[in-house]
């Protein structure tokens, strides 16, 4: 039998609670051992909660149980799920976590510690949801190099642009109701600033290229800019609009970003929608690669969660290897990523003005007062000097 510890009883912590339970002999089967939850971790009660009788208030009562032998930490926030973590895993045990705040800080170092210990650290629940994409590339996509890593990584703000596109509605709107049907933080400014992504497309990047991506160095646009005029632009021109997590490798440097991206039909994520992610890879040898699936949501998150357990289940005493190295990654300087870009800019300006700045562009009629159009593929440096001399009103990347 093995005894699991789940730290944090919100919606995913129930979640995972719930899954095992529920799927209880078919886990067990998978796992080749039965799994039992000894210990829920909360501060609140649950007076009728079927976990009740497991709940415990302080951490320490896990670390010290010996017969605890997977910790689950899906409380978020990087303290002091960090703390209750590193210790966890310095006694031996094996982590499974959902936390990306945690994980794109301090991947590497409980990597490596679980190394030291003969344990794991895995958290394939803290990118896309219930998407292996983590496994997936520790597991399977190990043969490759692979010079682009991108993707929908976030639920909420896929779920905003998604019906912006449909219904032609301006983003506070849309906000609002995805906050009234809990697709939504009250806050949401870690999805809409695209802060949520930046974390995801970090620890993508580290385990991609092999070295610590810090999130701070990623070049991070949210999604707020966004109107529906941008929207009636994109549907003339055959393109969505989505907010990407990317990092490309290109001649030896990885350049990172978050930002909304025009897509033409022809990209696979082109159609991903509401609250679904997906990331696609390109490698030297396998060539495109993408998966699909449920970004965010309770048993979605939760069912990443527990293949994790029975994952470690499987490799008790035993580490599997994860490249991520705690070295620091130095990204390529973003001014120098080139890209085309779709401009809309105030009054009518001839082509050739805007040509004199931008270099060759394609414009594209919409509407009056304003001056829409497409430029070459341009530095992100050529674009500023450029916007300088013009009333920009946004500006959207098109994807390659
Ligand atoms: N707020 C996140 C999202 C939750 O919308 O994708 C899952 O990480």
């Amino acid at each position: 039998m093995v005894n699991v510890a789940i730290l944090g009883y919100g919606t995913v912590g129930s979640g995972v609670y719930d899954v095992i339970t529920r799927n209880n002999s078919h886990i067990g089967r998978r796992a080749g051992k039965d799994i039992n939850v000894k210990y829920v971790l909360d501060l609140r009660e649950f007076p009728g909660d079927p976990a009740e009788k497991i709940l415990v208030h302080d951490f320490d009562t896990i670390l010290n149980d010996d017969d605890v032998d997977i910790v689950v930490e899906v409380m978020g926030g990087v303290e002091p799920a960090h703390t209750f973590v590193k210790n966890a895993l310095l006694r031996g045990k094996s982590v499974c976590t959902s936390n990306k705040e945690m994980v794109a800080k301090f991947g590497a170092e409980l990597l490596e510690i679980a190394k030291e210990k003969n344990s794991n650290f895995v958290f394939e629940a803290s990118v896309g949801g219930g998407i292996p994409i983590i496994r997936s590339i520790n597991e399977s996509l190990t043969v490759d190099h692979f010079d682009e890593i991108s993707g929908i990584l976030n639920g909420t703000t896929n779920y905003i642009l998604t019906k912006m596109d449909k219904e032609g509605l301006a983003f506070d709107a849309v906000l609002k109701d995805a906050q009234d049907k809990g697709y939504a933080e009250r806050n949401p400014e870690a999805d809409i600033e695209g802060y949520d992504a930046c974390r995801k497309i970090a620890i993508l990047a580290s385990l991609c290229y092999e070295k610590q991506v810090d999130f701070e160095d990623i070049y991070t646009e949210g999604i707020t800019k966004i109107s529906s005029e941008d929207f009636a632009y994109a549907r003339k021109l055959g393109y969505s609009i989505k907010l990407l997590g990317t990092a490309r490798k290109i001649d030896g440097k990885v350049y990172a970003m978050v930002a909304p991206f025009m897509l033409d039909e022809e990209n696979p994520l082109h159609s991903v929608s509401g609250v679904f992610n997906a990331i696609k890879m390109h490698g030297d040898m396998l060539g495109n690669v993408m998966l699909y699936g449920k970004g965010a949501g309770k048993h979605a998150t939760a069912s990443a969660v527990v293949s994790d357990v029975i994952d470690c289940a499987r490799n008790l005493g035993h580490n599997k290897i994860v490249y991520w190295s705690p070295e620091k990654r130095t990204l390529g300087d973003i001014d120098t990523f080139t890209t085309k870009f779709f401009v809309r800019v105030k009054g009518v300006v001839e082509k050739t003005a805007l040509e004199e700045h931008f270099g060759g562009v394609t414009l594209v009629s919409g509407i009056e007062n304003e001056t829409a159009f497409i430029t070459e593929e341009i530095s992100e440096a050529a674009y500023k000097k450029a916007a300088e001399n013009f009333d920009v009103i946004n500006k959207i990347r098109i994807s390659k």
